[in-house]
């Protein structure tokens, strides 16, 4: 077995390899005088395991390519962030369900899949693979307990998000709940959880993606007027859209932190043994 991935998923891709053991493909970017890519592996083994996320149309390009590449050996698409999973559903006529679509063209020449925290697990179906979606639970967990945080509250900013936080929460006996939203008014909403307070407590809010961050902005801005001594923020996937970083911290908010699905500053945590153990998991 060998180990490739996108150019944005090389770190990743070398942690998941350093878990499992094996070695590295040998792996050669570059674009051609028009702009479009160009990438060269080798040599080939019997199985490839190929890391990428779908971040932008460049990752998936690349993806598609070195799933292309890896040929007939027994392939695993490890798809750590998923790009264009939260367009699930026709909303609007004459829209694409943009998740059908990635899944589709990425799922041709793999045989399994295994994506991390995706936005709805009925995605995978779209793949018509053998498809597993891994929670980083346990990774928050001890991560969490490395940031030496006082007994802290975790709270998911929906209901939505109720499982997950519940989820990491238990790792560690935490106490945990989620955010009610309340429109107070056509400018004004208010927000604040549903069963435990927050004067003087620690709070981590817990999501699988901040993006633009808006909604940590708002409940951040909230939990500090109801008393919160500190206001964290972990998430899985860390895009952060132009801005929200900064927007975060005016905010309050003390710490942000994502996991190595999408490669930043901001990865303070790493999925790899979890990917390596699923992985090892479907071998046996
Ligand atoms: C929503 O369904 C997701 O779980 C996230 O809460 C959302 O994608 C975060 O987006 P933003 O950072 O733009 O508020």
């Amino acid at each position: 077995m060998k180990v490739t991935g996108t150019q944005k998923s090389q770190i990743l891709a070398s942690r998941i390899a350093y878990s499992l053991d094996v070695d590295l493909l040998s792996t050669r970017y570059s674009r051609f005088p028009d702009g479009e890519h160009y990438l060269q592996i080798g040599p080939l083994d019997d199985q490839t395991v190929i890391v990428g996320s779908v971040i932008d149309s460049d990752s998936f390009v690349q993806l598609l390519l070195l799933i292309d590449a890896c040929g007939d050996s027994e392939n695993t698409l490890v798809l750590p962030y998923m790009g264009y999973a939260r367009q699930d559903k026709q909303f609007k006529e004459g829209e694409p369900v943009s998740a059908r679509a990635v899944a589709m063209a990425l799922g041709r020449g793999v045989d399994r899949v295994i994506s991390v925290q995706i936005h709805d697990s009925g995605v995978l179906v779209h793949f018509g693979l053998p498809a597993e979606n891994l929670t980083p639970a346990s990774e928050i967990g001890t991560f969490l307990s490395s940031s030496d945080y006082a007994d802290p509250l975790i709270l998911a900013p929906d209901e939505g998000a109720l499982a997950f936080a519940s989820a990491i929460a238990h790792e560690r006996d935490w106490d945990h709940d989620f955010l009610v939203k309340t429109r107070i008014s056509g400018e004004e909403v208010r927000m604040e959880p549903k069963k435990l307070p927050v004067s003087s407590r620690t709070v981590v809010i817990v999501d699988d993606i901040i993006s633009t961050g808006g909604t940590l902005v708002t409940a951040t801005r909230m939990l500090h007027a109801q008393g919160a001594a500190e206001v964290h923020a972990v998430c899985v996937h860390g895009i952060f859209t132009g801005g929200t970083y900064t927007a975060l911290l005016n905010a309050g908010i003390t710490n942000i932190s994502a996991s190595d699905t999408i490669e930043s500053a901001h990865s303070q945590y790493s999925i790899a043994q979890s990917v390596a153990r699923a992985i090892e998991n479907a071998d046996d």
